[in-house]
């Protein structure tokens, strides 16, 4: 069976074409990045209306790139949320309407499922079960994953998303959009033992985060530091160093709680190679093994939603019909369509 997946939750659009016995077969994305860099944050207008633009052009590509065309293409998946609402919509309308068009079923794709599988498309794919470690601009949950679909959310952050927490750091530096990258860029020429970050929430049971206060801590030592740019770069490191190791102390509780071996992370921040480098030595510590998608694969891409749509149609669903709708706030594990 292929698949062609369609991603358009925020600021890229991603298409893939994922066959289910040869594998990925192609993917393209456009990035608007330098389209929301000026304004230090994504626009949502300008978001939809370059997703519109951008859509028919990367669909063409990766259907030639897949070797094949339009016939060979079984079914439509497509991100239904969460995310902006005015962006699902136009991935929700190119899908539906292709999909009609060509005769075949449409699939909607919950986005944070989409990255809970993307290890699924590397050749090293771990096992149900798992934990997964859920690192993207909106979200920061630690999930226990039994299947495709049996998801039992175990902590998530009680403020700010750990790739917020980055992007809202790195603005208070003055770095550009998005401030993920940019700021652990910074951080490979700071020291790491010149200023002690705390670990929030880390002292007490339970596998919740909070990364709000990390934000504020970063913003004080900065100002006893103006104009020292030394210190720019060692704040960067100790901050970046403070989420790392947060991460890890409740990864690891939540393995030594489950009992089980197995962890995935995923989402944009699951690109960081400090968090990568990390997991990778605690992992081999504890006896497990970490899962990472490939970098490109961590933040947003169409592949992911190709191949979590080819699950969800394996599970019997699809969408049909000329109405069609997204779920900007959707939660992990819950239906798309509601009672
Ligand atoms: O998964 P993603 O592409 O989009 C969402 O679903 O939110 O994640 C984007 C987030 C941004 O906050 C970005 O700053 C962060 O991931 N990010 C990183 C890195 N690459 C992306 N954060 C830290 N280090 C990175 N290398
Ligand atoms: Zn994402």
């Amino acid at each position: 069976m292929r698949v062609l997946g369609i991603e358009t939750s925020c600021d890229e659009t991603g298409l893939a074409v994922y066959d289910s016995e040869r594998g990925l077969l192609s993917h393209a994305l456009h990035s608007q990045v330098a389209l929301h860099a000026e304004y230090g944050g994504v626009v949502p207008e300008l978001a939809s209306r370059d997703h519109v633009r951008k859509l028919l052009p990367l669909i063409r590509k990766v259907l030639e790139e897949s070797g094949g065309g339009a016939a060979d293409i079984d079914a439509v998946a497509y991100t239904a949320g969460p995310g902006l609402v005015g962006a699902l919509l136009v991935g929700a309308g190119f899908a539906r309407s292709l999909a009609m068009s060509w005769g075949v079923p449409a699939v909607a794709v919950h986005h944070m499922e989409g990255h809970l599988l993307a290890p699924m498309l590397e050749p090293e794919r771990p096992e149900f079960p798992f934990i997964a470690l859920l690192v993207s601009g909106g979200h920061t949950q630690l999930v226990r994953v039994d299947g495709v679909g049996r998801y039992r959310l175990l902590g998530q952050s009680v403020d700010d998303a750990v790739g917020e927490a980055f992007d809202k750091t790195a603005k208070l530096m003055g770095l550009g959009y998005p401030g993920g990258p940019e700021l652990s860029r910074l951080a490979q020429s700071g020291q790491l033992d010149r200023f002690t970050f705390p670990r929030p929430m880390t002292d007490r049971p339970g596998l919740d985060f909070s990364f709000s206060g990390l934000k504020t801590f970063a913003r004080n030592t900065l100002a006893d530091h103006i104009g020292d740019a030394q210190a720019q770069a060692d704040i960067a490191a100790a901050f970046q160093e403070a989420v790392v190791q947060t991460l890890v102390i409740k990864c690891r509780r939540a393995l030594k709680q489950t009992g089980l071996k197995r962890l995935v992370v995923a989402g944009g921040v699951g690109a960081n190679q400090r968090l990568r480098e990390v997991l990778g030595e605690a992992m081999v510590a504890l006896g497990g093994k970490v899962y990472f998608p490939r970098p490109a694969f961590c933040t947003d891409n169409g592949a992911m939603i190709a191949y979590a749509g080819w699950c969800r149609l394996q599970e019997g669903e699809q969408e049909s019909g000329l109405s069609f709708n997204v779920r900007p706030r959707w939660d992990l594990g819950q239906p798309f369509h509601q009672p």
